[in-house]
């Protein structure tokens, strides 16, 4: 982790800022027990869309690149950041994909009728899991569910994970011998949806899952299996009754703000509860399909504060016309604040805390557009979200130990909610406690009161994220001004202050 002193100094500054003290407390949940949860919680997303690909992690004889053609930077700072998985190849551009046209020596460019561009087709199957390995992180491949065939989609379970058969063969001489063994598989992408080539109504949805399930498990029994649903039950329960023996997951996605990125830092905070919301949605649904206490689980396998700007998309009406400069807008740096560093904590922090039931979340998308890395000609941004990927993946604990937080409420007139998020973390010998707590205010610190988890009087190690303004970016030339600093919280009577808008990370003790 880089820890400027420009850094120390904006933390220290808004420490000190703090307008008001607010008052607050956690305590532990009586007789609750500590549960495990799954890193995958931890994953990202990366769509053929702009420059994800093409220009952002794939950039061939690029100085950065490898000889594969991947950016070097990329996978650095993926590897940084412990990433789990990476979900491929969208969204939305996958409702048109054939695989085939995107593996061997006779590459077939395809125009992709979602996002209205050409794919060369150079960064298919093969290129992606051989990056994946890079990385260190797991492939999940989401399938053609519009215009692609239930046969299209076992035939590429064959040609990743068999070793005979047509499409093993095929991959074998690709050059390929050995399997690359893609274990996360998903049945389409919010097929739902007018927006999305090829979308299904709810009476095609849960058969043609059910029949592509059946033959992507005939090819590989070790699969787990996603499909794109929805937390509403008119989705999603007829899709359970038709399909739900055969799923591990289904696939929702969640953006909490739209337009082109400037949605100020108080409107953002007022979202930090919408994700709760669908969580709970979809477990009622699970439930009441009869597959609830984790039978199925939730991957959140798309979500981001900010939805991508791309006006044009799923309009297909007489005269309407793609925009594609408006594309240029997902890149502007100063989009990307401490407004989307504590929604994204907020998040993470809602699926720990349903630990049992989420068991993956992609942030969407990894690179360019709305990712946590912006990658550049000469090098990389690693924007505030990034740090909180990596606080969460270095900093906390196994286990989730259940706590009640109370405290004020943060209002902008119209909504409100709460001014504090925390979970606490817990090792797997129970000894070392780590709470990770969010202070969604913009201009106050909060006095948090931590006797009640054992803490009096003392200096406790901490790590912050909190930059010098609520709307302070990371940009090329300023790379560092938003990183986590190492710092200690000194606690009285049980009690430590949080600095506004901020991160932390506290060891409450090892
Ligand atoms: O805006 C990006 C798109 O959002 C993804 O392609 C799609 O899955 C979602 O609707």
């Amino acid at each position: 982790m880089r820890m400027s002193m420009r850094g120390v100094v904006a933390a220290a500054a808004c420490m000190c800022a703090g307008v008001a003290l607010q008052a607050a407390s956690v305590t532990p949940v009586k007789d609750a027990k500590a549960l495990k949860y799954s890193p995958m919680i931890f994953g990202h997303f990366i769509e053929h869309f702009d420059t994800q690909v093409y220009g952002g992690l794939f950039w061939p004889k690029h100085p950065l690149s490898d000889e594969d053609g991947f950016r070097k930077d990329v996978i650095e700072a993926l590897r940084e950041i412990k990433c789990p998985i990476v979900r491929w190849p969208g969204g939305c551009y996958v409702s048109d994909y054939h695989w085939k046209c995107g593996v061997g020596p006779n590459r077939q460019p395809m125009w992709n009728k979602a996002w209205a561009v050409e794919d060369p087709n150079t960064f298919g199957t093969d290129e992606y899991v051989k990056w994946c390995r890079k990385v260190g992180c797991e492939p999940y491949i989401c399938t053609n569910a519009g215009t692609g065939t239930d046969e299209e989609m076992s035939d590429w379970v064959e040609y990743c994970n068999l070793s005979v058969g047509k499409w093993a063969r095929q991959r074998i001489a690709n050059g390929y011998e050995k399997p690359h063994d893609v274990i996360y598989w998903s049945v389409g992408n919010e097929n739902w949806g007018g927006h999305e080539i090829g979308a299904k109504t709810v009476e095609q949805w849960g058969p043609l899952v059910r029949e592509s399930a059946k033959m992507m498990r005939g090819a590989d029994r070790k699969i787990k299996l996603l499909a794109a649903a929805l937390p509403a039950e008119s989705w999603t329960l007829p899709l359970l009754k038709a399909a739900g023996r055969l799923l591990d997951y289904v696939s929702v996605h969640g953006y909490y703000v739209w337009g082109k990125g400037d949605t100020p830092y108080l409107e953002c905070m007022m979202r930090t509860e919408r994700p709760e919301a669908d969580i709970q949605r979809t477990i009622n649904t699970l439930t009441k399909a009869g597959f609830g206490g984790g039978r199925i689980a939730i991957a959140f396998d798309e979500w981001n504060l900010r939805g991508w700007y791309h006006p044009g998309l799923g309009n297909f009406k007489r005269g309407a016309v793609m925009d594609y400069e408006a594309r240029r807008q997902n890149d502007v740096a100063s989009y990307y604040t401490m407004a989307d560093a504590l929604f994204s904590a907020c998040f993470l922090n809602t699926c720990l805390r349903h630990c049992d039931i989420v068991k993956m979340a992609n942030f969407s998308p990894v690179v360019n557009t709305r990712g946590a890395v912006f990658v550049h000609d000469k090098g990389i941004v690693k924007r505030t979200t990034f740090h909180v990927f990596w606080m969460y993946t270095h900093l906390l604990e196994a286990n989730i130990s259940p706590v009640k937080v109370d405290c004020e409420a943060l209002t902008n007139g119209k909504a409100r909610v709460p001014v504090l998020d925390a979970v606490l973390t817990v090792s797997n010998d129970g000894r070392r406690r780590v709470l990770a707590v969010v202070n969604k205010s913009p201009d106050k610190s909060v006095s948090l009161d931590v006797g009640a988890l054992g803490v009096k009087s003392g200096s406790l190690k901490a790590t912050v994220l909190a930059g010098a303004s609520p709307n302070d970016f990371n940009d090329i030339g300023a790379e560092n001004r938003v990183v986590p600093v190492k710092t200690a919280y000194e606690a009285k009577d049980g009690k430590v202050e949080l600095p506004a808008h901020s991160l932390s990370c506290i060891v409450i003790a090892e």
